[in-house]
């Protein structure tokens, strides 16, 4: 069978021509994982799929794991976790942008990066969509890399940038806090949220990625904290500061984009060595429910900063 590909804005491609109810044969399944080391983003649209068909799809790609902070993990699929915006919680995921008020906004990120082993990669899957609203980004930090000056690259080759679990967005300090307000019942701390308290880690600027070799550029603004020793590469740590604002800059630029709008029966499937993520949340009020599939990595690409 022929998959048919068609590439998304920017970054990332469709893939169509296949059967999700149907079983995978193995050339089939070695097209998709081709088509996922070479593209990093992968979204099919219009596929009948069920906790059952997720699961079995997503294993075409590795093994799954369990999330960590799966506090709303499916008892009878535990493969499965549950991403839901309804009304009697939403407050706590609430804050206020420029006046307005938006439930569960994220910033640029990637999963499990503050743990040194972030996941291969994930699968999300909308089971109820947000009538409004409610966008999943993708930026592919490869490209982001491709797109630097050779100075740039040659200075990023000895560096170091560490990344800081933190509840409070202002404590981060790379996003854009210009507007911004915690909602009143945002979380303060991780033990607000049964989280644990993960310590500060570290990573080379620039991954070597585990599979494809490709280099990506490993800055995503949340929780990006500071530039290691910033003296051994010749950085006076005003000029560090200056630098990681200046690549945050860089990862921000559409061309490296793909916004997902969705709509029933589409999956969107990422590397997460490769790609950061993000939401645009919704309005208060607005119903939306995803279902996600964790595709493990057997590689650490960090490391904890004693
Ligand atoms: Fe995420």
């Amino acid at each position: 069978m022929a998959l048919q590909v068609r590439a998304l804005d920017n970054v990332g491609v469709e893939v169509s021509g296949f059967d999700i109810t149907k079983p995978i044969d193995a050339a089939l399944a070695a097209e998709l994982v081709s088509l996922w080391n070479e593209h990093g983003i992968l979204v099919f649209r219009g596929q009948d799929v069920n906790p059952h068909n997720q699961i079995a799809f997503s294993r075409v790609f590795g093994e799954l794991e369990m999330h960590p902070l799966a506090a709303t993990t499916s008892a009878e699929y535990p493969e499965l976790f549950t991403l839901v915006n309804k009304p009697e919680t939403e407050k706590y995921m609430t804050a206020s942008y420029n006046g307005r008020e938006i439930v569960s906004k994220l910033d640029w990120h990637m999963d499990l990066h503050y743990t040194g082993k972030p996941n291969r990669g994930a699968l999300l899957r909308a089971v109820v969509c947000a009538s409004e609203d409610g966008l999943t980004g993708f930026g592919d930090l490869a490209k982001a890399y491709d797109a630097l000056d050779e100075a740039t690259r040659e200075l990023l080759a000895n560096i170091e940038v560490t990344y800081a679990f933190s509840m409070q967005r202002r404590h981060m300090r790379f996003v854009n806090l210009e507007g911004y307000e915690p909602g009143p019942y945002s979380p303060k701390k991780p033990s607000d949220l049964n989280f644990p308290s993960f310590p500060e880690v570290a990573y080379p600027a620039v991954v070597t990625h585990p599979v494809t070799g490709r280099k990506v550029l490993e800055i995503c603004e949340q929780f990006l904290e500071r530039i290691v020793a910033p003296h051994r590469a010749g950085l006076c740590n005003d000029e560090a500061v200056d630098l990681l604002q200046r690549l945050v800059e860089h990862t921000r630029k559409p061309e490296f984009h793909y916004f997902h709008q969705w709509q029933e029966g589409d999956m969107v499937l990422w590397d997460n060595w490769r790609a950061m993520h993000c939401t645009t949340g919704t309005k208060p009020g607005v119903e939306r429910m995803i279902h996600r599939t964790t595709i493990m990595g057997d590689a650490t690409l960090g490391r904890v900063v004693d």
